[in-house]
């Protein structure tokens, strides 16, 4: 009897728990450009109840700020990393708290990892950050010329090997082939898994070294969840538009992932360019020549990250936005659609969008649309798009009300707003 009612505990509480492919994830990420300058300190900001409020819309997954020391406040100049309490965004035991909060709301966190470069302790007369002056009492880290590429632009003394991979002007980069920097910057990230709570990394600018680097940090450190920031550029037509077709673009980010071991996913830089284009009466964009998705979900969509903007791409930086009467169709695609989707902080809270993106996040969980969900396109006209997936939903967006008959008689409507709506399966259909 006690056997049967452990093994019934064991299925009843236990199984649910085990890591398994179907779980859904949500990724949010939690800052913008200007999060550091938040009165009181952003780690303690966010404590107070985003948490609470991520979890009940279904997010699984947030994506911090880099949590280290840095000559810029935003993080993305690092120089001290096991100094989380040099950090604008607050201290390593806010920073810990926020982590725990998070935890307890079933939320993991996702660190950004910014390894390509390293700043120093002092700017040279040209301004950048490049006299080291070591000296970290234990010895870690105390990185000189010989752990920096030979060919950095920035800093003339490097003596390692070359760059595996493109230049970061403001600041020396790191040479990865070095097995010290591997082991040590190993060993930082293992620190940040267990000293502060993080579970998984987003890997900055991974332009700027071999994706096999990736994969030796993420077989070292084991995360729950990886994603790298490959970002190039679209094709364009020598009239300045954009090409209908993007394949070289996603397939470097296919290739990417296989050479970072296939652990990892990449932000979908495809879809968010093709997207934010075809949402401007050209949504013939969004069907390849194959009749598949144009972008990276389009080849292979469990390892794709979908996003409308990040801290670069809008915030106050505005390098490459969505057009911003037009973020919810962004949304209602991505949200919709194979490929694991992300929330931009700046659209959930600032932009007031929250309870549109919270209504699309439910109605993919209660129709188990993940990662590699299957896509079929119905429509992709210039002002209409319409498809279904998983034969489950239809999604539609853009400015043509009528649909025609694309959606049967068994679906109804579980979501609308300004030029997009998603249908799902009448209760009951399941046996028409
Ligand atoms: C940061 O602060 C925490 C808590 O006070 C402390 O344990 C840690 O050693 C500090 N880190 C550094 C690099 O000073």
């Amino acid at each position: 009897m006690k056997a049967l009612t452990t093994s019934l505990f064991f299925l009843l509480f236990c199984i649910p728990l085990l890591p398994n492919f179907t779980a859904p994830q949500i990724l949010f990420q939690g800052f913008n450009w200007e999060s550091w300058k938040e009165e009181g300190g952003w780690y303690k900001s966010l404590s107070k109840c985003t948490p609470q409020q991520l979890a009940s819309s279904g997010i699984t997954h947030v994506w911090l700020p880099p949590p280290s020391h840095s000559v810029s406040p935003q993080g993305y100049m690092p120089g001290r990393l096991y100094d989380l309490n040099a950090s604008r965004y607050g201290n390593q035991d806010e920073l810990k708290a926020l982590i725990n909060t998070f935890h307890d709301n079933g939320i993991q966190s996702i660190a950004d990892i910014v390894i390509n470069h390293r700043c120093a302790e002092k700017k040279d007369e040209r301004g950048i950050w490049c006299i080291f002056e070591g000296g970290t009492p234990d010895d870690r880290l105390d990185w000189g010329p010989s752990l920096i590429c030979s060919d950095d632009i920035a800093y003339s003394n490097g003596k390692g090997n070359p760059d595996t991979g493109a230049d970061f002007s403001a600041a020396p980069d790191i040479d990865h082939i070095n097995t010290r920097v591997q082991r040590e910057l190993s060993d930082w990230m293992n620190w940040l898994k267990t000293e502060i709570g993080f579970s998984g990394w987003r890997f900055d600018f991974v332009k700027g070294y071999a994706p096999e680097f990736t994969k030796l940090f993420v077989t070292n450190t084991r995360p729950s969840f990886s994603v790298g920031e490959l970002w190039n550029s679209l094709a364009y037509g020598s009239d300045g538009k954009l090409e209908y077709n993007q394949d070289a673009h996603r397939r470097a980010l296919v290739g990417w992932v296989e050479g970072a071991g296939g652990d990892v996913t990449a932000f979908d830089f495809t879809t968010k360019g093709i997207l934010q284009a075809a949402v401007q009466g050209e949504l013939w964009r969004m069907k390849d020549s194959n009749g598949g998705a144009p972008g990276m979900i389009g080849l292979s969509p469990g390892k794709s990250v979908t996003f409308i903007d990040n801290h670069d791409t809008g915030s106050t930086q505005n390098m490459w936005p969505f057009p911003s009467d037009k973020v919810m169709q962004g949304y209602a695609y991505i949200l919709t659609h194979p490929g694991i989707p992300s929330i931009f902080y700046d659209h959930f809270f600032d932009w007031g969008l929250k309870e549109e993106i919270t209504k699309l996040v439910a109605i993919r969980l209660r129709n188990g649309i993940g990662p590699d969900s299957a896509l079929r396109i119905l429509a992709s006209d210039a002002d209409l798009y319409v498809a279904a997936i998983d034969e489950k939903i239809i999604a539609k967006i853009g400015p043509r009300y009528d649909v025609g008959n694309l959606v049967p008689p068994t679906y109804q409507i579980a979501t609308s707003g300004n030029d997009y709506c998603v249908w799902e399966k009448k209760a009951g259909a399941l046996l028409e």
